[in-house]
């Protein structure tokens, strides 16, 4: 019997938030700041920490295997797998593969990501399947006629769609780390089914249905899928039937990735993309491999931190963040301390983001230095504890010697001590929101996570340069976390979160609120986050964080902007009692599934 529990929100939560869209605003807000200040923490005072916009994840606990996922479907069918006897990694790629057809908002083989794995027996791995960009895109290509970022191109097009990587990602965890005791085709298998005889339409699928109808609507072959024949939305309740989509995943199942990336699909793939104005052709996918890649690794406080390396920005970024927060003692600290040193520490990382990490294939990004004690040492020195650093002061690299919504996180652990945890995306809420015709492969626009033109914001507001560039067969720079933090070797928490730029610093606030703060990961996962990205020089604060706290941050000189952060960190903690699993309430329908 698999013990589980769905999670209870309140009318408020975020659910309907489109997190693509309401993160493009972000780069925007700066501008409409001094009004935002003004309205949005009035509003803010006065509520409790745990104030009403955010619901409170329930602590599921299990005695053997736990799968944590967006969309309840999907994680039944990890939960089933785990208790057929199948590892972390099993259960994971059914997972993928199902919540490409339950959760097709950031669910995928459209689009791409990154697994990190944790072995009991072996070294720890991350798999690598971020997309690539088609052989045809060069650093001119999202720019206008003047020269200047065209967000129309690198958000809302066909150019912006880079070559999937899901499909191989996924075989390629299975292939290497799975256990041996299921097929890629029988994992596939409740995907197919699902995708055949349809689901209904529920929790957060209804709300971003409703929420993204016209980029959806534009294309005939998505209005198919996701219209009624009247023209409406499907609604809760309705069946969500993708016939295509099951025959691409038969196809798959049948013959492992050659049958998407080589073939009628491909082909078919190619021309879905050139004609709607994209570039990705037969010869790109023929070209994607996933790639294998050692995790970044740090330690914080007798802990270690295993993470995502580039062509993710948050690894480095995390550890980056907690090597400079280590010189401190958060436990005893005022919280308000604690939260005005980790913004400090969030701004120094996210400067150093921009500067130097790309796709590792390409650009030469130094990991050594980054992660370094020493090199948070000399960040700390810079941090003066009673004032904030403004953002313009902060120069990338200051101590480096220069060398040269929308997404979906789940963590699995299982009985034997593996624990994955998987982010993967198609960028924007349902990607492009194109369907390619007759596959039923909804498509990301991925590509606009490079820095389309050097010093200007992307949909998240964050800055690059020349090592993020866009480039032919370049993975752009991602800020996906999903993170394994061990205790003695062993698991201790799997997390990672959805959101754009604000990944990182959610999973830094877990990590610090369960360490530092020794909070039950319930709690954790539901608290208010707060966020900076360095630019805009801005404090990020979501409703709830308690008023004093907002106050005690002004008075350092920190601007802070109460907004609804769009982060989901489904997460799991291995306790002394047992798995305990927390779906975050941010996003309706998250489940926590354990046996
Ligand atoms: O890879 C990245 O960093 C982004 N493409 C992730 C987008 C995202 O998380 C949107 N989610 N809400």
């Amino acid at each position: 019997m698999i013990g589980e529990r769905r999670l209870i929100v309140t009318p408020l939560s975020v659910a309907n938030l489109v997190c693509a869209m309401s993160m493009r605003s972000l780069g925007k807000l700066a501008s409409i700041a001094a009004v935002a200040i003004v309205t949005l923490t009035l509003t803010a005072r006065g509520e409790s920490r745990l104030g009403a916009a955010i619901g409170h994840a329930e602590a599921v606990t299990a005695a053997h295997g736990m799968v944590v996922a967006q969309e309840a479907i999907a994680a039944r069918i990890g939960a089933d797998i785990l208790r057929r006897g199948g590892n972390a990694v099993d259960a994971a790629v059914a997972v993928g593969f199902a919540l490409a057809v339950t959760y097709p908002r950031a669910g995928n083989i459209g689009g791409g990501g990154f697994m990190l794995i944790h072995r009991a027996a072996g070294e720890d791995t991350a798999i690598d399947y971020r997309e690539t960009a088609p052989a045809a895109i060069n650093d001119k290509s999202f720019l206008d006629a003047q020269g200047n970022a065209d967000p129309q191109k690198s958000r809302d097009s066909a150019l912006a769609i880079g070559v999937p990587g899901t499909v191989a990602g996924l075989a390629l965890a299975e292939a290497k780390y799975g256990s041996g005791h299921f097929t890629l085709a029988d994992l596939i298998e409740p995907a197919i089914a699902l995708a055949r005889d349809g689901f209904a339409v529920a929790d957060d699928i209804a709300d971003s249905l409703a929420a993204d109808r016209s980029r959806l609507a534009r294309w005939p072959s998505s209005a198919e899928i996701f219209l009624k024949p009247d023209g409406a939305m499907l609604a809760p309740g309705d069946k969500l039937v993708q016939p295509d989509l099951a025959r691409t995943l038969e196809a798959i199942a049948k013959d492992g990735p050659p049958a998407f990336y080589e073939g009628p699909i491909a082909h078919q793939l190619a021309a879905a993309a050139q004609a709607a104005g994209g570039v990705m052709t037969a010869d790109d996918l023929k070209a994607y491999r996933a790639v294998e890649r050692a995790p970044i690794r740090g330690s914080y406080r007798g802990y270690d931190i295993v993470s995502m390396p580039p062509p993710s920005s948050g690894g480095i970024a995390l550890v980056e963040m907690l090597n400079i927060l280590e010189g401190y003692d958060l436990a005893h600290d005022a919280e308000a301390q604690t939260l005005f040193l980790m913004i400090e520490a969030m701004k120094r990382a996210y400067a150093d983001r921009a500067w130097f990490l790309g796709d590792p294939d390409l650009v030469q990004v130094p990991i050594a230095q980054l992660t370094s004690k020493t090199y948070a040492n000399k960040w700390r020195a810079t941090i003066d504890p009673a004032r904030a650093t403004a953002a313009v002061d902060i120069r990338p690299g200051g101590t480096v010697k220069a060398e040269g919504r929308n997404t979906t996180h789940f963590s699995i652990v299982d009985r034997f001590g593996n624990a994955v945890a998987n982010t993967y995306t198609l960028n924007f809420s349902y990607g492009v929101g194109l369907v390619a015709a007759g596959i039923g492969v909804l498509l990301n626009n991925e590509l606009d996570d490079f820095a389309v033109k050097p010093n200007t914001p992307n949909a998240y507001g964050l800055l690059g340069f020349k090592a993020n560039a866009p480039g032919p067969g370049k993975r752009p720079l991602s800020s996906m976390t999903p993170t394994i933090v061990l205790k003695d070797g062993m698991p201790f928490l799997v997390t990672g979160s959805p959101g754009g730029s604000l990944i990182i610093t959610a999973v830094l606030q877990i990590v610090v609120d369960v360490i530092d703060r020794g909070m039950d990961i319930a709690s954790a996962v539901s608290a208010p986050r707060v966020h900076d990205q360095w630019m805009p020089d801005k404090v990020f604060a979501e409703p709830g964080l308690a008023a004093n706290l907002i106050t005690a941050l002004e008075a350092r000189g920190d601007s802070v902007v109460v907004r609804r952060l769009p982060t989901s960190a489904n997460s799991i903690l291995v306790t002394p009692e047992g798995l305990v699993g927390a779906a975050d309430p941010r996003t309706r329908g998250a489940l926590a599934a354990g046996y």
